[in-house]
């Protein structure tokens, strides 16, 4: 029997719980060791699984009992934590966004290349059968050349919902609407129209709650490959509406309401009829965050160990988490070019 991956789980939070549940299904990877900087935390999720636990990074990383990593913890600490992970030779399975500050992104990127690490981001939207086969028709020229692709997100959030904890809602730590709700969007946005090469107008605000960063947002954008773009982003969507993303070419569109398709053709047919399974999550976190599907991050954390195991990429990869947090950098640059985002 092969050696199973040994992972110790930073951030043992309400996604590092849910990422505790999905490794116990995990047949070729064990937690071997638990960390949270809230001392109770640690101890109780450590003391349920059995294994040591940690409330400083370093030392756990110290310990060197680790193989990976699953960062869970507030986003502004991703980039530190994976850098101090690639320092002690662990590869990296991190929570979306890969941190809010791109530069520092870089530095990971490139010391994870030299140390040919696996850096994979659950980016889970991607994942699904029907986006596949859609980004599939895209990339193969079925929609002929892309002329738009826009993505609407206008969930509710409350204001308990911000002040559930200290790092929500501020520029240090999370980001607003864009960098912590819109991200999967504009994740799938970016899969489907590529690279942004400029943000041509944005606008952020924080119209209806009491938090630093925006709670509302709009950008509209410029493809590398020339098409033009539109982001709508907004928590104050009281009642919720949509996570919407509408790509359109000069032979075929498609709209997606979250991960399921609700309109796909081109060549001049409707080709609805060809997307298997076409069951995405509809609604999934629009108003509470954990009233998700975690079926996307199963599949990315089973990736993330035979990505390891096979020395092969990961589904969704440094470089390619990298592409929506540009985009996103991007946009809030745009509409605000003294803001400091992240650490
Ligand atoms: N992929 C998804 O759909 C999805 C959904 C929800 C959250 N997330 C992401 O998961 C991350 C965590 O979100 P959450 O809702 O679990 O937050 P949370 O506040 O519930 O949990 C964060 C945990 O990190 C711990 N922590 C804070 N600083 C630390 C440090 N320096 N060292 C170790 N532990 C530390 C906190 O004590 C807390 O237990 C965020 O980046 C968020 O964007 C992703």
């Amino acid at each position: 029997m092969r050696e199973r991956l040994k992972i110790g789980i930073i951030g043992c939070g309400a996604m590092g719980q849910g990422h505790l549940q999905i490794w116990e299904q995990i047949q070729e990877a064990q937690i071997v060791a638990v960390c949270d900087e809230y001392l109770l935390s640690a101890k109780q999720t450590g003391e349920k699984l059995g294994v040591p636990h940690f409330t400083r990074v370093q030392e756990m990383l110290g310990a060197g009992i680790l193989d990976a990593v699953d960062i869970c913890t507030p986003s502004g600490l991703h980039g530190d934590q994976a850098l101090l992970a690639a320092h002690a030779n662990c590869h990296i399975l991190c929570e979306k966004p890969l941190d809010l500050n791109i530069e520092k992104v870089d530095r990971l990127l490139s010391l994870c290349q030299q140390r040919a690490l696996t850096l994979a981001c659950v980016l889970q939207q991607r994942t699904t059968r029907t986006v596949q086969i859609v980004h599939d028709a895209i990339v193969s020229g079925k929609f002929g050349r892309l002329l738009s692709g826009s993505a609407s997100v206008k969930w509710w959030r409350s204001q308990e919902y911000y002040d559930s904890s200290a790092w929500r809602g501020t520029w240090a730590y999370d980001g607003g609407v864009l960098a912590n709700q819109a991200i999967h969007t504009l994740d799938l946005l970016c899969h489907f129209m590529g690279r942004v090469e400029e943000v041509e107008f944005a606008h952020i605000e924080t119209a209806s709650h009491t938090m630093e960063a925006e709670d509302n947002a709009l950008a509209v954008l410029r493809f590398e490959n020339g098409a033009r773009g539109v982001v709508e982003a907004t928590t104050c969507s009281y009642p919720d509406l949509c996570a919407r993303v509408e790509i359109v070419g000069t032979e075929g569109s498609v709209a997606f309401d979250s991960t399921k398709v609700v309109r796909f053709g081109y060549g001049g047919q409707e080709r609805m009829d060809t997307l298997e399974g076409n069951t995405g999550e509809v609604g999934g976190g629009r108003v509470n965050p954990m009233s998700i599907s975690l079926q996307g991050h199963l599949l990315i954390m089973e990736d993330f160990v035979e990505a390891i195991r096979d020395k092969r990429p990961p589904l969704i990869g440094g470089e390619e988490a990298r592409i929506s947090l540009d985009a996103l950098t991007k946009i809030y640059r745009k509409a605000r070019p003294d803001l400091v985002l992240g650490l």
